[in-house]
């Protein structure tokens, strides 16, 4: 079957339709490797089924803990925290996942035998020197391809001793795994984080570890203690706002159309999407609010939108939207006026370097803007509608690359031949499936 994915024609309107979209990726990955480290048998429902997770599910495997993937929920037996067994020189492969490869070296670091973490083509060109560096302070050791890129090994050491932490980038992933770590040595590890999600420590709460957060305006401050033990859990997954966004882009950029997205995370560290477009004008609201486990639930009404504004976006929302822009350019594309986006350095590290393609595709639509190596000035037109034909490839198998391109073919027309289909594979399997259950 190919791989290439044709797109021929806009999406027809739809009004009052409902979706509901897979389970949180951020989410899936850390209640995977925190689960591995309870004693007992936790479960999860709605667990998102995709590459990113069954590589964490394998990787734990590898660390000598049982998990079975069943029809409705998944199923982790730890054996508490110091329960992996595995013989010396493991390999891991963390495949496309930055989360799991990152993360899990903060649970690795007390390890006395070695372990390779390697990972696909596009993991393996990202940088992983940001979380070895303060890894190394905690006393742990490691050998880096090149000195920051995986295939990398891990050491580990014995005597490990707490850091004080400053987190600047605002990278969930580097802080979340110096909570791991902490979580695993004697003494209070101390962490000044800028903004970025919080689903580890909403899950440590959660589960009665020994972590304290105090919330400032731009940064997060942060002690964890060694942990005595993790309890097992359940967990019921929320549906994924990363995942959600591509519908919500299509429907205000569709003509005449409405959608609600159900059981969607709300988490505020992950709506600067929904802020952005209020900004822009969009008709997006919550319904049916709730809580669980510490996170925000709810269901997002969404509805076309005549009128685009364009958006100076402001550099606090940056890290709350961080997975979204490549969608957000498409509706900066379509607003009437100049918009800028900026301080987006972090952009350009992620599974390609989505701040270049951002601006590319758009440049491939017609559409003028100015690139930096940290910010995009994007000249909309609300006429837009292409008649051209426009081939989207080598872009290192990006999911968010390939799932933007189909919402951008689908909103303003031409002829789209977007090549890797199965990258959806990696955070949203459901993707396609959803798309043709909208257009029946
Ligand atoms: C993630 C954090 C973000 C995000 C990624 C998932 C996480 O990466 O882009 O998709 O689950 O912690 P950074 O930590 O590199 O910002």
């Amino acid at each position: 079957m190919s791989n290439i994915f044709l797109v021929k024609k806009k999406i027809d309107s739809f009004q009052k339709k409902t979706i509901e979209v897979s389970g949180d990726k951020s989410i899936s990955i850390r209640w995977v490797l925190l689960a591995s480290l309870a004693k007992g048998k936790s479960k999860a429902f709605n667990l998102l089924n995709s590459d990113d997770v069954k590589a964490s599910i394998n990787a734990i495997k590898k660390l000598g803990i049982k998990a079975k993937l069943k029809k409705n929920y998944c199923e982790i037996i730890g054996k508490g925290l110091n329960g992996y067994r595995y013989k010396n020189n493991i390999t891991i492969d963390a495949e496309n996942s930055g989360t799991l490869g990152r993360l899990i070296l903060g649970l690795l670091i007390n390890t006395n035998k070695k372990i390779k973490i390697v990972g696909d083509k596009s993991l393996s060109k990202r940088d992983f020197k940001r979380i070895t560096d303060p890894l190394n302070k905690f006393g742990a050791k490691f050998k880096l391809t090149k000195n920051k890129n995986l295939p990398l090994s891990i050491l580990g050491s014995k005597l490990l001793k707490p850091i004080n932490y400053y987190e600047n980038r605002g990278s969930a992933q580097c802080k979340s795994s110096v909570i791991f770590a902490g979580l695993r040595t004697e003494g209070t590890t101390l962490i000044k984080a800028k903004k970025s999600r919080d689903h580890t420590e909403l899950l440590c709460k959660y589960l009665n570890l020994p972590i304290t957060v105090s919330k400032k305006k731009n940064y997060d401050f942060i002690k964890v203690k060694k942990a005595k033990k993790i309890v097992s859990f359940n967990y019921q997954i929320p549906s994924d706002i990363s995942s959600a966004a591509f519908f919500i882009i299509l429907t205000c950029l569709s003509s005449n159309s409405s959608l609600t997205i159900k059981n969607v995370n709300i988490n505020p560290s992950r709506t600067g999407v929904v802020t952005i477009l209020k900004k822009m004008g969009v008709g997006i609201f919550y319904k049916n609010k709730k809580f669980y486990k510490g996170e925000s639930i709810a269901d997002i009404f969404v509805k076309s939108t005549k009128t685009l504004k364009p958006i100076n976006c402001p550099v606090k929302l940056n890290s709350g939207a961080i997975d979204e822009f490549l969608l957000i350019f498409l509706v900066a594309a379509k607003a009437k006026g100049v918009s800028f986006f900026k301080g987006l350095d972090e952009l350009n590290q992620k599974e390609s370097p989505r701040l270049k393609w951002g601006s590319k595709i758009l440049n491939l639509m017609g559409i003028k803007t100015k690139l930096t190596s940290n910010s995009l000035k994007i000249f909309g037109n609300p006429k837009i509608n292409l008649k051209k034909k426009i081939v989207i490839k080598d872009y290192l198998k990006d999911h968010r690359i390939f799932m933007c391109s189909v919402i951008a073919a689908l909103s303003f027309g031409g002829e789209w031949y977007i090549h890797d289909k199965n990258s959806i594979e990696t955070s949203f399997p459901d993707f396609l499936k959803i798309l043709k259950d909208l257009q029946k």
